[in-house]
């Protein structure tokens, strides 16, 4: 309880907001200003007009924060909190494909480096990017790194899309066994997939959510119950919000230890000694910025 108090006071004091994105644990998710996902989330930090944000997420989201504004200062309470899917690729391994593929248009996922995103020509999150690659003229479209949600893009439109082989570790474990078990044991339970997951979970969904996605469809669903494929954090927060309904993770067991890292000691500590500041080289950022502009641009 102390350590939450010395929070509220410290942030109080500098005027600073906390941002937490959905999968965080529910300590944080208590905690924070901003709750969302990766969409909501970068938005919320580009209008806010505090000069202060800690943000408690992996890197890669608190870096879209600090590219959309360099003025703010921009804090991750654990620096090694990475998101390994947005280490699946390099810098040089796009600027190799992009060569490989010259008329191509290049949509990076926002779950990549800064360095990545400055190569790219629009980004996207899992609650736009159908959206975004059908916003563009081009018919050839490089989809970096998250071949899943590649997939699912393709579902959905009738551009050529060249896929990077990249995977998210907590959404490949979901399973189409795992899934169709979970249905027989509960009829009449609506299914939430992620569309991080493989195609055959995808199969087996009713719906395909980003993680808010999915929380804004169980509050307007007069379903009672749900089986979800996502990180754990989601369910928890849904068991919080909506407790006369009944959430499954299909399977049991996918939870994200990058986004676990953060602490209610750590964000004291971040906010006491304003550490870790994100720094992205400016070079990078001003690039970076331009995929990310055109995305909120499109949706
Ligand atoms: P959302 O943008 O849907 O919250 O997803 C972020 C993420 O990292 C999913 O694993
Ligand atoms: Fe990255 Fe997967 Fe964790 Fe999301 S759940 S932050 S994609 S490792």
């Amino acid at each position: 309880m102390e350590i939450i108090t010395k929070i509220k006071k410290l942030k109080a004091q500098k005027k600073a907001v906390i941002l937490a994105h959905n999968y965080q644990l529910p300590a944080i998710q208590d905690l924070a200003d901003y709750l969302g996902d990766s969409l909501e989330l970068s938005r919320i930090s580009r209008n806010l007009s505090s000069g202060l944000i800690v943000f408690c997420g992996v890197k890669f989201m608190a870096e879209t924060a600090k590219i959309l504004s360099p003025q703010k200062k921009v804090l991750l309470p654990e620096p090694s909190a990475g998101c390994p899917l947005a280490e699946m690729i390099t810098c040089d391994d796009l600027i190799k494909l992009k060569k490989e593929h010259p008329d191509a248009i290049v949509v990076s996922y926002v779950n990549t480096t800064a360095d990545v995103k400055a190569e790219s020509d629009i980004c996207c999150t899992s609650a736009n990017a159908i959206k975004v690659v059908n916003s563009l003229e081009e018919d050839e479209i490089i989809f970096v790194p998250d071949s899943n949600l590649a997939n699912y893009v393709m579902r959905h439109t009738d551009k050529k899309i060249i896929p990077w082989n990249g995977w998210c570790y907590v959404h490949n474990k979901f399973s189409p066994e795992g899934l169709t078990r979970a249905k027989a044991m509960h009829l009449n339970a609506k299914v939430l997939v992620h569309p991080e997951c493989i195609p055959k979970v995808v199969d087996l969904a009713d719906e395909v959510f980003s993680t808010t996605g999915m929380i804004n469809y169980v509050k307007e669903s007069p379903d009672k119950t749900f089986i979800i494929a996502t990180e754990i954090g989601v369910i928890e927060r849904l068991r919080l919000e909506f407790p006369e309904k009944i959430f499954f993770q299909a399977p049991p067991g996918g939870t994200c230890l990058q986004m676990k890292k953060t602490t209610l000691k750590l964000v004291l500590d971040s906010l006491e000694n304003e550490q870790f500041k994100v720094k992205v080289p400016e070079t990078i950022r001003i690039m970076a910025k331009k995929a990310l502009d055109r995305m909120l641009n499109v949706a």
